[in-house]
């Protein structure tokens, strides 16, 4: 496993699939912070997409997890922070080349619309895959 340290978060929508992740990622030893929500009540996306993406830009953590009911709330929350490259992945497919061309660093969930397998092997996917750089970096850095 190439990362070490992530951050987790979500809404009501996505509460399920973060304990579930949370286990995942806990059997491979990984350090995971938890920034909530911690039940299915209702909340605000943007509040708990904020704790991550403070995580991330810190450099607190290497790498981020956002969950809620379609992921585009968490998404569109997520990428409006300068550096932040967040991918929402339906397949591994998805989460391999977020990682190999887009360098994400936070892996977005549809809790509503993914399967827990899939996103458990995209998790691990996003975690296991290196940036691929060369003429990816270069494009990169036009986000910015
Ligand atoms: C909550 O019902 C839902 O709107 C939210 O989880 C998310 O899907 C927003 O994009």
């Amino acid at each position: 496993m190439l990362t070490s340290q992530i951050a987790i978060g979500c809404d009501h929508a996505g509460f399920a699939l973060k304990q579930f992740l949370i286990n995942v990622v806990r059997d491979r030893s990984l350090k995971i912070f938890d920034f909530g929500t911690f039940n299915e009540e209702s909340v605000d996306y943007p509040d708990f997409c904020r704790a991550v993406t403070d995580a991330v830009l810190k450099s607190e953590v290497e790498r981020g997890v956002l969950i809620c009911g379609t992921g585009i709330g968490m998404s569109i929350s997520a990428n409006r922070f300068p550096h932040i490259r967040a991918a929402l992945c339906y397949s591994e497919k998805m989460a391999k080349f977020a990682r190999l061309h887009n360098d994400a660093n936070i892996i977005v969930f549809g809790s509503r619309l993914v399967e827990k397998e899939i996103a458990k092997h995209c998790l691990i996917t996003f975690l296991e895959t290196e940036f691929e750089g060369g003429r990816h970096q270069r494009r990169i850095a036009k986000l910015s």
